[in-house]
């Protein structure tokens, strides 16, 4: 097959760097993690989920970079061929599928929450948070979610939006807006930080957050935890490997994956300690779920001067967070469809699309009508989100890293990564040995298998 097809390129490394944070920093940072975080305790949580970040998403996040810059296919080729070139079986291109069946999943109840964001973007901006409390914010969220209507409205919104760009090809789409929109909104969640400081309860929020109460981290803790590392980075289903298989030779992986982690830990953390702050004031509750943001900002932006401004300033940016992270969602699979069914751009993004949105149909459904529905337990939304975030996106980076490191040739690792011998020697460690004991310790350990 010929692949020398123009698949485009980024212009450099600071294209690169602004698209992989662009596509790691999103609803994974402002609504997922806080709400992690509440649910399973605070500070053990977040300790749990910064050595994840540490020991496993670093390593998996250099090779998912290395193994699509070295192929420069999808993710789907890229296996294949890398195992050919390794002398390897072909079955490695299952990764690839594992990874576009993945971005279907996330991207379906992903863009259900967008749609929540431009709701409250709305919202924000017609004045309707002036002078709300806890109570009237629970209401509000309690008439979206019973609304399937109205979900569904901005679901579809943002499934235009994100097609849209992603039939533009993902480098001219929002490489521009986001070299604007993302130190924006950094700059807002300081300002929101500094809410916090002043008129919410940073000491029991940084309490919460950073004292760890180690006798409440269960096996299942941490398992969300290690997903929530996978998800937050967007690693283990080839979306930062197609991002890199855009990438020219010359750039320097390991420095590219340094500036993201960091850019996308502190987005977390920040969103973590305004939304506690608030929480913590008011008397509220931190384990409230999937709605805890949009419970508790609400509040700060109804109680502040300027207030209406400030939040649908923030609205807005958080709806650019997540559109910059939902096209890397869906890239894998339309470059799969391009390069390897041949279809053109656009109607792989009609077809994609259309899939993902009756996915995420069911999805906000289960929130009213399908309230009942329970898959493993789990209402539909829930089980999309646990098959995905805990259970493939986890598998897949650990077969991306055990690829990385088992099954290509050392040589070829090493034109990829030039890095210093010691620091290749750190790489190669926590690719062969860390990551993947870490991430199958976590599995056996939910799974009851470690007794
Ligand atoms: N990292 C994105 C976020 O935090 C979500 C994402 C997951 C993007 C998987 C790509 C792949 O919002």
């Amino acid at each position: 097959m010929d692949f020398t097809m123009d698949r485009g390129q980024w212009s450099g490394r600071g294209a690169f760097v602004l698209a992989a944070a662009g596509s790691a920093v999103g609803l994974g940072n402002i609504w997922k993690f806080p709400y992690l975080a509440g649910e399973h305790g605070g500070g053990a949580f977040v300790l749990v989920y910064l050595a994840c970040v540490a020991v496993v998403g670093v390593p998996v996040m250099m090779t998912e970079i290395m193994l699509g810059r070295r192929a420069q296919r999808n993710p789907v080729a890229a296996m294949a061929h890398l195992a050919r070139e390794a002398g390897a079986s072909s079955a490695w291109k299952l990764v690839g599928v594992m990874g576009v069946v993945a971005g279907a999943i996330i991207l379906s109840f992903y863009s259900v929450v967008a749609g929540w964001i431009i709701d409250y973007l709305v919202r924000a901006a017609t004045g309707s948070f002036a002078g709300l409390d806890p109570g009237g914010a629970e209401a509000a969220l309690e008439g979206l979610l019973g609304n399937p209507h109205e979900q569904a409205l901005w679901h579809s919104v943002f499934m235009l939006l994100t097609m849209g760009v992603v039939a533009c090809g993902v480098m001219r789409g929002l490489e521009r807006a986001a070299r604007i929109m993302m130190p924006a909104l950094a700059a807002i969640m300081l300002v929101l930080t500094g809410y916090g400081l002043a008129q919410g309860d940073m000491g029991r929020a940084l309490a919460f957050m950073f004292a760890a109460d180690f006798t409440r981290i269960s096996p299942q803790t941490v398992l969300a935890a290690v997903g929530q590392a996978f998800f937050s980075l967007s690693l283990g289903m080839g979306a930062i490997m197609v991002y890199g298989s855009y990438l020219e030779r010359h750039i320097l992986i390991a420095r590219a994956t340094i500036y993201v982690a960091c850019a996308d830990t502190a987005f977390a953390l920040l969103a973590g300690l305004a939304v506690f702050s608030i929480v913590f004031a008011h008397g509220m509750a931190p384990a409230s779920g999937p709605g805890l943001i949009l419970k508790t900002l609400p509040v700060a932006f109804g109680g502040v001067p300027g207030g209406a401004l400030l939040g649908s300033l923030f609205f807005l940016l958080v709806v650019f967070a997540a559109w910059t992270s939902s096209i890397s969602i869906a890239e894998p699979g339309i470059a799969w469809m391009v390069e390897n069914l041949r279809l053109g751009r656009g109607r792989a993004c009609v077809i994609f699309g259309a899939l993902v949105w009756v996915l995420g149909i069911a999805a906000l459904l289960s929130f009213n009508l399908w309230q009942d529905v329970k898959l493993f337990g789990l209402s539909i939304f829930d089980a999309l989100d646990y098959l995905a975030s805990n259970i493939l996106l986890p598998v897949g980076g650990l077969l991306i890293v055990v690829f990385g490191s088992w099954v290509m040739r050392r040589t070829h690792a090493r034109e990829e990564l030039p890095l210093g011998e010691r620091w290749f020697g750190v790489w190669r460690f926590a690719a062969r040995y860390v990551a993947p004991v870490g991430v199958t310790l976590i599995f056996l350990n939910v799974t009851g298998l470690l007794g």
